[in-house]
């Protein structure tokens, strides 16, 4: 895709001097607004300084409210780049745009909670529209970092603990930002991160070291950045850690043999913030001035922020520790890629009035769908909208909250309805019940309305600011006071539901008692609050599921449902000896990865195969075989199950996971209808890469589950001969 316009970029490489290349590697921090640092910083443009400007002021964009981009400037800086630069080469403009510009969409793992990719390709789609319509051209999204361990902040913005589910969203968000041609005016530039590892951070703690097997790298961490390369993103982003003590930013075995040779990348691979300079730190760069040749060698093209690039590669290629050659494949790379985007002829932004409505609709639907209803006894829920509602709790009246970390241009005010406002539009004004709210604190206040009322809406949840960039927690259980308010409502005897708004899969084993059903709402953007009331009281069925494993205890991290299997029965996710694996509590998920329940009910039949056994021949000459499964609706309403599949290699030359998801559907099954799921299953589901990154099939047995969720037990097997 990129190297179709090689030729060209050697035309403009050609008439570049050393000094103007190594601008084009350059991505320096936006200036401030006064028209001194303006013009100091066209001054640079003019001399060919810079190829791209990173539109944020600091290193933790997602926890500072950053002022939005102004358009004319922008366009006034490209405008000097175009004209007054040495080769009128536009600026790429990146901005962490991650889940939403103006209209917030739901935290990335909430959108994986949906399991719909073509819903998340229609909404990031208007993500695209609206950042692009204001000068952002280049997004630093998606993030696909693999997770296992809840405490890591950084888990809301990648898509959980499973690499299968990861790469499809993964391949989902690049084509809604990139869209069907990269050209497109509405399409910006997107960034497959954090290249790589970086969800493994040590104890959950941001920014630790990573003790990773090849092994593990190979087949699953890789995984969703194979799908972002297969899906044609345009730009990869080098991680801050290292992986078992060789830094990311200067390992010529990641970003080059591996992400270049055997992924196949042909885009350009951007530093992280300052992760240049930070080889000091990690000990590779001796000092201040030795860091950029470790990193340009090793393969990374363009650095972030910290002018390293910009303030010694120069001298670097003089005295030959870095080849002109090597500067000039990192430019050739960032020009084609320029060139694909089509940034030479579409290059100023032109801001247009985006279809706000439409948007606020998707959001909605996003969120919505994203919602995971993990408990309903005796299907309390959904409410009857004509009631006496309670509503209480700390999310009761919060707005910021509903958008989560990462939402920088996230508009508030009315344009986010908070719980208040949407019980009253849902439950008052629509359904004529009436709505008696209070804040977080249990109080007078608060033992009148429950008193009063018929039904309880509990408003939970985290603060966003204890999620994203620099926020990992060592607990991530629900405050005391959250837990207290449970209790209160429980002795009420009414019908309770608690609604929570998180980022993370919190921990809900003390609030889980005093609660009749529990939603997830996750930190659901613009529109969460009326997804979240709509679905309470029956608009909407919800159908999203965990993408994450919700675990007992935070002691028990990291517990993931892709385990291999151990040499003794301690597998306690599969409730195998659970109460051997620790003597206080049973080792078992409260949730397993997969898991979500309707309004209505769902039966599966047998799952059955058109072949017993296929030839591992004609398996790897592209033959398969097709997994079908009957799934009838034997509830009173509509609804969406997603089937999942999974697959086990019980004997093979290296231990492999007791499950791994290997494919999903989400299908709407009217009220006693069934439908017929059919999965063809080929050579890339039944296979496994070696350390070094060899793709093997071996023959023997294989066992597939098919089922609402991981813990299914309902198998078939299928032999490799
Ligand atoms: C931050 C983050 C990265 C972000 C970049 C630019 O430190 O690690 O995800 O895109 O810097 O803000």
């Amino acid at each position: 895709m990129f190297k179709e316009y090689e030729s060209r970029a050697r035309e403009i490489l050609a008439k570049m001097s050393l000094k103007e290349k190594i601008g084009q590697l350059n991505q320096a921090v936006m200036p401030c607004e006064d028209e001194a640092s303006k013009e100091a910083f066209r001054k640079r443009l003019r001399n060919g300084e810079i190829g791209s400007v990173i539109l944020s002021l600091s290193a933790t964009a997602g926890n500072d409210e950053q002022k939005a981009v102004v358009v004319e400037m922008l366009n006034d800086l490209q405008k000097t780049s175009v004209e007054e630069g040495p080769h009128g080469i536009p600026l790429l403009f990146g901005r962490d745009v991650i889940h939403g510009h103006h209209t917030v969409l739901p935290i990335p793992l909430a959108s994986a909670a949906s399991f719909d990719p073509a819903l998340v390709t229609e909404a990031y789609r208007d993500v695209a529209e609206d950042a692009r319509s204001e000068g952002t051209n280049w997004t630093f999204s998606p993030m696909m970092d693999i997770c296992r361990d809840p405490r890591w902040g950084r888990i809301i913005e990648g898509y959980g603990e499973d690499p299968y589910l990861a790469g499809q969203m993964a391949a989902a968000t690049v084509k809604g930002f990139q869209g069907e041609d990269l050209k497109d005016p509405d399409s910006i530039l997107a960034c497959a991160k954090h290249y790589l590892g970086y969800g493994f951070s040590e104890g959950g703690r941001d920014y630790h070291r990573t003790e990773l097997s090849d092994y593990t790298v190979q087949n699953v961490v890789l995984a969703p950045f194979r799908e972002a390369v297969k899906a044609g993103v345009g730009t990869v982003m080098s991680s801050f850690n290292d992986i078992s003590g060789e830094p990311v930013t200067s390992s010529k075995k990641y970003l080059t043999d591996i992400l270049r040779g055997q992924l196949g990348f042909e885009g350009f691979v951007i530093s992280d913030w300052y992760s240049v300079q930070q080889l000091i730190r990690q000990g590779i760069a001796e000092e201040y001035e030795d860091c950029a040749h470790h990193a340009i060698n090793a393969g990374l093209d363009m650095d972030m922020a910290d002018e390293h690039y910009s303030r010694f590669l120069e001298r670097f290629v003089n005295e030959g520790k870095v080849s002109e050659e090597t500067v000039d494949t990192a430019v050739l790379r960032i020009l084609c890629v320029k060139l694909a985007m089509g940034l030479f002829e579409n290059t100023y932004a032109s801001p247009k009035k985006v279809d706000r409505k439409a948007h606020i609709e998707r959001a909605e639907r996003m969120a919505a769908e994203s919602m995971i209803l993990l408990k309903n006894d005796k299907n309390v829920l959904p409410f009857p909208k004509k009631t006496r509602a309670a509503l209480i709790g700390p999310y009761t009246f919060e707005r910021r909250g509903l958008h989560g970390s990462w939402a920088l241009d996230g508009y508030l005010g009315a344009s986010t309805p908070n719980m208040a406002e949407a019980m009253d539009d849902v439950v008052a004004k629509e359904g004529g019940g009436c709505v008696m709210v209070t804040g977080g604190r249990l109080n007078d206040d608060s033992n009148y309305i429950f008193s009063h009322s018929d039904h309880i809406v509990l408003a939970l949840g985290e603060s966003h600011e204890d999620t994203g960039e620099a926020r990992s927690v060592s607990d991530i259980s629900l405050s005391p006071a959250q837990i207290e308010l449970c209790k209160k409502a429980r002795l009420t005897g009414r019908p309770t539901v608690g609604v929570v708004f998180c980022g993370r899969p919190v921990c809900l084993t003390e609030v889980e008692p005093y609660l009749d059903a529990i939603l997830i709402a996750w930190h659901g953007g613009t529109r969460a609050a009326h997804a979240a009331v709509r679905t309470v009281f029956g608009d909407y069925n919800p159908c999203g599921r965990a993408p994450v494993t919700f675990v007992r205890r935070t002691g028990h991290i990291p517990l993931y449902y892709n385990v291999t299997c151990s040499g003794r029965e301690v597998n306690g996710y599969y409730g195998e000896g659970a109460s051997n694996c620790y003597t206080d509590y049973a080792g078992s998920p409260l949730y397993p990865f997969g898991y979500g329940i309707s309004y209505t009910s769902f039966e599966y039949s047998v799952p059955v195969c058109d072949k017993t056994e296929i030839s591992y021949d004609r398996l790897v000459a592209g033959e398969g075989f097709t997994v079908s499964v009957n799934v009838k609706n034997v509830g009173e309403r509509v609804g969406k199950e997603v089937v999942q599949l999974y697959i086990r290699d019980p004997k093979a030359s290296m231990m492999r996971p007791l499950r791994e998801l290997k494919a999903f559907a989400k299908v709407e099954i009217a009220k006693g209808e069934e439908a017929t799921v059919t999965f063809e299953i080929g050579s890339e589901s039944l296979g496994f890469y070696k350390p070094d990154g060899t793709y093997v099939i071996e023959k023997g047995s294989f066992e597939i589950y098919v089922g609402p969720y991981s813990t299914s037990t309902q198998r078939l097997d299928v032999k490799v001969v």
